[in-house]
């Protein structure tokens, strides 16, 4: 074996060896090398959200974080290349944000259910409709998308976005239910008019949503929560944002991903069920050894899960997938997502 890669395998058997076979650290410890010398061969940044599979998040990022702080990384890097280990509207989230450089994605075909709810078009139909009301636009969707909103949100700030409208009613799209999970905490009545419901003239605080969903969260339910509790009543029960309203009112805590995996580092319970994608769950495992992360496993996201060691390598060394984003679309995206940045 190479010696540097004998030198990650051996950091990684510490801090891995109980969740990933031994034959997959010693494998990848060698691709993560060969990706190193490529990332240095071509001045290249690589951004891994906290999705991703425990050997890559551990041996290949430069940085690493949720959506939010991965934009700030990718709007700050004077690197030429940007290879983004997450899914296609992160990597478009970077282009906007740092058009000079060159974005590439592993996986050409990583999507997202949310981004996939929405068109360019369902948003200009809905300013039709409601006049000058703001637009609000989860920072999952893709580029035309939020070139057509006021401003952009991710799970780490949604909250703090909407206050800073600092109007009765926004547009909040897409996600149903980290809309209703906004409402609930911004105090504003919320109503879905593309799945039926109308602006209540009695109500002066009110949020208009859409109907997507993250096809991940939306697999958690309340008897999940139920059951585990039974099992283990002394339980710490954290949730995404992403998930149904009655499964985040039956939690304990509920925030970004990099809230969550912060909250366990400082909390001192035995017990912790994190419902979220898996290997965030086995990712939080590896760095709190002390505490057990109960797990409901079967539930990967399917475009995170695209993005492998392989397929960081061959983009990096046939630079592929390039990313772009038409000039007139990326200028107006870029003041929906550099107003959410300066907010925080
Ligand atoms: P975060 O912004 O919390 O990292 O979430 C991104 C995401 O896609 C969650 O499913
Ligand atoms: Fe999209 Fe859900 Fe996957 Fe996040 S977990 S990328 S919201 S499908």
């Amino acid at each position: 074996m190479n010696p540097e890669a004998q030198v990650l395998y051996e950091e990684m058997k510490v801090s891995l060896g109980k969740l990933v076979p031994d034959f997959e650290l010693y494998y990848k410890s060698e691709i993560a090398v060969e990706i190193n010398q490529l990332k240095k061969e071509r001045n290249a940044v690589i951004l891994g959200h906290n999705y991703m599979e425990p050997v890559l998040f551990h041996s290949i990022p430069d940085f690493k974080g949720d959506s939010l702080d991965l934009s700030r990384k990718a709007a700050s890097t004077d690197k030429d290349v940007i290879v983004f280990c997450g899914v296609k509207f992160m990597a478009e989230t970077a282009k906007i944000l740092n058009p000079s450089k060159t974005v590439l994605m592993p996986a050409e075909k990583a999507g997202c259910s949310l981004a996939e709810s929405i068109t360019a078009e369902d948003v200009r139909a809905l300013k039709r409709k409601y006049p000058g009301v703001p637009v609000v636009t989860y920072v999952n969707t893709y580029a035309d998308v939020k070139a057509e909103s006021d401003i952009c949100c991710t799970s780490g700030n949604a909250i703090a976005v909407v206050e800073s409208l600092k109007t009765d009613t926004v547009i909040f799209l897409p996600d149903q239910y980290l809309a209703s999970n906004v409402a609930r905490e911004t105090g504003k009545h919320i109503i879905f008019p593309s799945i039926g419901g109308a602006l209540d003239p009695l109500l002066d605080v009110q949020m208009i949503g859409w109907h997507g969903k993250c096809e991940v969260h939306d697999k958690f339910t309340v008897e999940d929560i139920r059951s585990v509790r039974e099992q283990f009543p002394d339980v710490i029960v954290l949730t995404h944002p992403e998930c149904p309203p009655e499964v985040v009112a039956e939690s304990d805590y509920s925030g970004s991903t990099n809230a969550m995996i912060k909250f366990v580092q400082d909390s001192q319970a035995p017990h912790y069920l994190v419902l979220t994608e898996c290997s965030m769950g086995d990712n939080i495992a590896a760095a709190n050894p002390e505490k057990d992360l109960l797990r409901l496993c079967m539930v990967r996201c399917p475009h995170m899960n695209m993005i492998t060691m392989e397929n960081v390598r061959d983009s990096l060394l046939h630079n592929r997938t390039v990313i772009d984003v038409p000039e007139e679309i990326r200028v107006r995206a870029f003041q929906a997502v550099d107003r959410m940045i300066k907010i925080g």
